[in-house]
């Protein structure tokens, strides 16, 4: 199968794209052309490099304005031409117009079952929820922030005794297992985003997200 090829945005450590560059070196069918930090000095970058990936930074400080950042990104991810845009711990709130001119082909992870906890500090509010489950979601980017179609979920418990760091680490673990598993699905035509902003999975419309338990993974 020819190789879907992908750019990576990331801000900070990186543990979502290594998860992806591991799988990438097994057998998903992507081949990463570059990672861009709007960080200098961010982690990620040093893993892409370890992967001989090309890296890029952009940093939003250089930049008068949301809009002209966002069209020098634009700029710098098309310049590597790829079919599908992944945001991993890209800590950025994106412009309408970005967003539009990758519509479809842009993913996000965030560490929360969506819609819940949109948004920033996602643990330490669901602690502070007093919430039974919480978890990580894939999703398609559109104009709403944190707001675009879910694609696939994960849910872990909260346990008693867990502060906002025990949790997080419980679900960073499946996000390393969702993300690699939406992209392969996207790389392999099977999901896709109609024209209503639906997602679509295997020639089916999803009204609500998969979630992990109800996939066998091989
Ligand atoms: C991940 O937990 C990801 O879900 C979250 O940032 C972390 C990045 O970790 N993303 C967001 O909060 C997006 N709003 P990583 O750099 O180790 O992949």
């Amino acid at each position: 199968m020819p190789r879907l090829p992908v750019v990576v945005l990331i801000s900070g450590g990186g543990t979502n794209l290594q998860a992806i560059i591991d799988a990438a070196q097994k057998d998903l069918p992507v081949e990463i052309k570059a990672v861009i930090s709007n960080k200098p000095g961010a982690y990620g970058l040093e893993r892409a490099r370890k992967a001989d990936i090309a890296v890029a930074t952009l940093d939003h400080r250089q930049f008068p304005d949301r809009e002209s950042f966002d069209q020098a990104l634009a700029e710098l991810i098309d310049s590597y031409q790829p079919r599908l845009v992944l945001l991993a711990g890209f800590m950025r709130i994106l412009t309408p117009g970005f967003v539009r001119r990758y519509h479809g082909r842009m993913l996000n992870i965030h560490p929360s079952l969506l819609p819940d906890f949109q948004g920033l500090h996602t643990h330490q509010r669901a602690l502070e929820a007093e919430v039974e489950e919480h978890g990580a979601s894939i999703h398609f980017v559109t104009e709403e922030l944190d707001g675009g179609p879910v694609i696939l979920q994960a849910r872990v418990p909260v346990l008693s005794g867990d502060d906002a760091q025990t949790l997080a680490a419980r679900v960073l673990e499946k996000e390393h297992i969702i993300y690699p598993l939406a992209v392969r699905w996207f790389a392999q035509g099977r999901l896709s985003l109609n024209d209503r902003d639906q997602v679509v999975l295997d020639g089916k419309i999803r009204s609500t997200p998969v979630q992990l338990e109800q996939v066998a993974i091989d």
